[in-house]
């Protein structure tokens, strides 16, 4: 594919890649994803972002369609994902003059990839970069996603350089928004849902930092360029980014699996207890849910409890898949606990402690645990820690 003109001296450079299904092991892509990169012709010569090595060939080559090699005086690194950086190494190769300017953050990821020396210009956020006739100001956004990021704006242009903020994984030739027949909102949604999400506040920051801003285009790192109603995906970051209203009131989430029904028993006794304390409560069989379909309760909820027996040592699969889905939303500081029954080892338990810990959940009791079939001893217990964890929730 040939450059794509943008603006006056302002080019996509980057790679399509339309038959990607899967992205950094945690997105589906059905609809394939683009590694933009942008070129600026200006009496310095600026690239924002590389692309995936394996596209490296290519990429120098519509580099060279557009300017020399040699001619180039920035690489602007907004993020070192090896989606972006990838082929960095290889650009700095064949343009040694080029000086890597990026953030603070980025120096180490810029080191550890390229591992060798090479001049780095570090930018702050509202530092501008003359390139002759155009200024880049540059907008750090920590956290989205990763903590070197940043976005750069054109400012004669009114370009914003989102980087991954506004992207989606979305393939289509057409390259504009305005020209692309498709839906594309469900991939830009997902994206936000996957990448963005657990880190709201940070979203929320990004946007206070462009909210004087003026865009005529958003070009993002992956995905189509936007210039038709550049708003409403800026108004949705702003909606899906909101802080959760409170729950009244409070509201535990209990997720269980149960191979002969007794830590069924413990977590019907424990969402007993925990309503007997004024809780709002919702309980799931982890054996028949897609733990996929509980995030958004999850989020929205005080606390989570989680079940399981252990079985070859260990707590089981249905359980570790909901945990482990839970690094893609903010759980930090919420409240949890763990529950089960056990036959002689009992290691799922105090594994689920460990995991919720590790996770920043807040975990003020020990998990409890029952001996096969609760006695009505284990059954009390089970409904005592429930009303328990009630008080430490409204405590929190
Ligand atoms: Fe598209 Fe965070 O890399």
């Amino acid at each position: 594919m040939k450059p794509v003109q943008i603006t006056s001296d302002v080019y996509w450079i980057g790679a399509l890649h339309p038959d990607l299904r899967n992205f950094d092991i945690l997105m589906h892509t059905k609809n394939g994803t683009t590694y933009n990169s942008y070129l600026i012709k200006d009496q310095s010569v600026a690239i924002i972002d590389t692309v995936k090595e394996k596209y490296t060939e290519q990429y120098l080559q519509r580099i060279s369609e557009l300017v020399n090699l040699s001619e180039i005086a920035y690489i602007i690194v907004q993020h070192n994902e090896m989606d972006h950086s990838g082929s960095l190494a290889a650009l700095l190769e064949a343009a040694p003059g080029a000086k890597v300017v990026c953030s603070k953050p980025a120096v180490k990821f810029v080191n550890n990839i390229i591992n060798r020396e090479v001049e780095i210009l570090t930018v702050e956020n509202g530092q501008v970069l003359d390139l002759g006739r155009k200024k880049i100001e540059f907008i750090t956004a920590p956290f989205l996603h990763w903590p070197d990021t940043m976005m750069s704006y054109l400012q004669d242009d009114k370009i914003l350089f989102s980087c991954d903020f506004l992207a989606m994984h979305f393939c289509d030739s057409h390259m504009f928004d305005d020209l692309i027949t498709r839906d594309m909102w469900p991939d830009f949604k997902y994206y936000f849902q996957v990448i963005m999400r657990p880190f709201k506040k940070h979203v929320r920051n990004a946007l206070k930092k462009i909210d004087d801003k003026s865009f005529s285009v958003v070009a993002p790192s992956h995905g189509p360029i936007l210039r038709q109603n550049i708003n409403k995906y800026i108004k949705a970051y702003e909606q899906w980014s909101a802080p959760l209203p409170e729950n009244n009131p409070k509201k535990l989430m209990i997720a269980y699996a149960s191979a002969h029904g007794n830590t069924e028993k413990m977590a019907h006794e424990i969402e007993r207890g925990a309503k007997s304390a004024g809780l709002a409560v919702q309980t799931f069989d982890m054996v028949e849910t897609d733990p996929e379909d509980l995030l958004d309760d999850i989020e929205s909820a005080d606390a989570i409890a989680v079940g399981s027996p252990t079985i070859n040592n260990d707590a089981v699969q249905p359980i570790w898949n909901l945990l482990s889905r839970l690094a893609t939303i903010d759980v930090k500081g919420k409240i949890a606990a763990s529950f089960g029954s056990m036959g002689w080892s009992g290691e799922a338990v105090p594994f689920l402690d460990q995991r919720l810990s590790a996770l920043k959940f807040k975990v003020p009791v020990e998990g409890i645990q029952a001996v096969l079939v609760p006695s009505a001893e284990e059954i009390q217990k089970c409904y005592e820690f429930g009303a328990r964890l009630a008080q430490e929730i409204k405590k929190a």
